[in-house]
């Protein structure tokens, strides 16, 4: 485990106290990546306890898991000895993180939406630098939230970004002592 951060983070004491926390992988998440064309590299941005991390190395994608959590870095990386895989779990803040290599597919879940605006657009810009040719990025979201939102602020960043597909999430594992009345949405979009 890489570790870029050496602060604590408000979500490890959650993460001790509710291993699973947010349960499974959504099934039209899962549904989506095993019959996804693109493949080979991915980076998980604010991956939690690595739910998403675990289904996707089981998958044979080669995950990089950041997350400024500590715990839920470690809680994902013991399950994936546990299971045999190989995940690269980096502690940081994806505002500050450095990478060296660049991604086939890079997700956000439940992350994105939480930042400002202005901060949103930084992310999206910096990260696209870390796509390669063809990448795409997944973008999880309370159906509030529109596709468009992410499009337009890629589409400012570069003229070549499509929106592949903008799915409804129906499948919302519950979350311990939380009511969620909502939906999300997840979409992909590629840089061409
Ligand atoms: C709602 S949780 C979602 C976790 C995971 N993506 C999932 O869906 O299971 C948001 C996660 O993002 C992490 N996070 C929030 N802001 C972050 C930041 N600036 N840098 C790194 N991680 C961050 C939190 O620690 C938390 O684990």
């Amino acid at each position: 485990m890489e570790n870029n951060q050496g602060k604590s983070e408000s979500f490890d004491g959650t993460y001790d106290e509710k291993p699973e926390m947010f349960g499974h992988p959504y099934k039209e998440l899962q549904h989506y990546f095993k019959n996804c064309p693109i493949t080979g590299d991915l980076l998980d941005l604010g991956s939690g306890q690595g739910r998403d991390s675990l289904f996707f190395a089981s998958i044979g994608y080669n995950v990089t898991a950041v997350d400024s959590s500590r715990v839920g870095i470690q809680q994902m990386l013991y399950k994936a000895e546990s299971s045999g895989f190989k995940i690269d779990g980096i502690v940081d803040d994806i505002q500050n993180l450095k990478l060296e290599k660049k991604f086939n597919v890079i997700l956000f879940d439940m992350l994105l939406h939480g930042f400002e605006d202005s901060t949103q657009l930084e992310l999206l810009g910096k990260y696209s630098n870390s796509l390669k040719n063809k990448g795409i990025i997944c973008i999880v979201y309370p159906d509030d939230f529109k596709a468009d939102h992410f499009m337009n602020m890629l589409k400012s960043l570069a003229s070549n970004w499509n929106l592949l597909d903008e799915i409804i999430i129906n499948d919302i594992p519950k979350i311990e002592g939380e009511i969620i009345e909502y939906k999300f949405k997840m979409m992909v979009a590629q840089l061409s």
